[in-house]
């Protein structure tokens, strides 16, 4: 005969404390999933600012509900898809990853649209390489050409494209209002030596976000629930 003990409900205490201790489980193996990951980012070139930048980009998109949709702007070879596409794995959550893969968009000025650029090979066969192609589409062409197309709503918006202004307040005009209620947006490259995103952010997203926050040159927020 099980005590009445045995089987009344767990006390505010317990129940705070088996919450506590689930979070810095899922804490933990967060961490080593990241870790056994970092091996195969960190052999993609790119940009971000290591390994911050690169963790913050995979625990932000672990983070997100699943399934999710990921919209990324400038992907050069796949470092930050990598990043993504490792926190999608066994998910539902999908990345969307937005370059001419070209390096230099003026090349794309011209009625080229929708066009792979020179470093579309080596961008897919890294996230082959990485069994990560599941995750990832890729959408070749202009930011502000797909802007057109796009329709679908957005849980986490990176925006590393064109790092021109009228570039970068095209890319987060044109993608906000695709973003999910909660959602982030985030922008690489936020400081003095780059305009571009620099007055963006400043001047025009974060007024627009809440639970505003940085890693490194990473600046992000969240659109606010209404
Ligand atoms: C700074 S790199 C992105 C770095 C990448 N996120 C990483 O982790 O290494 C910028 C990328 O944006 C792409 N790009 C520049 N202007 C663009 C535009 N207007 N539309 C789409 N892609 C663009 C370039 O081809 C380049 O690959």
């Amino acid at each position: 005969m099980p005590s009445t003990d045995s089987v009344s409900t767990p006390s505010l205490t317990t129940r705070v404390v088996r919450r506590l201790a689930r979070s810095l489980e899922n804490l933990g193996s967060a961490k080593r999933g990241f870790k056994r990951a970092w091996p195969h980012i960190d052999g993609i070139e790119g940009y971000l600012d290591s390994p911050g930048q690169e963790e913050w980009l995979y625990q932000s998109v672990l983070g997100l509900p699943d399934p999710a949709v990921i919209v990324e702007i400038g992907s050069f070879k796949g470092r930050s898809t990598a990043c993504i596409g490792y926190a999608c794995r066994g998910t539902g959550k999908r990345v969307f990853a937005i370059d001419t893969f070209a390096g230099n968009d003026s090349d794309f000025r011209d009625g080229s649209e929708f066009t792979r650029g020179p470093y579309f090979d080596e961008f897919w066969g890294n996230l082959n390489r990485l069994e990560l192609t599941d995750y990832v589409t890729p959408l070749c062409g202009l930011s502000a050409d797909i802007a057109q197309i796009w329709r679908t709503p957005i849980d986490l918006l990176f925006i590393d494209g064109s790092h021109e202004f009228p570039d970068v307040l095209a890319d987060f005009e044109n993608f906000f209002p695709w973003v999910r209620e909660g959602g982030i947006v985030s922008f690489h490259d936020v400081e003095p030596l780059w305009p571009g995103p620099w007055k963006v952010w400043n001047e025009v997203a974060a007024p627009q976000l809440v639970a505003r926050g940085s890693c490194s040159t990473i600046a992000f927020g969240r659109k606010p629930v209404v």
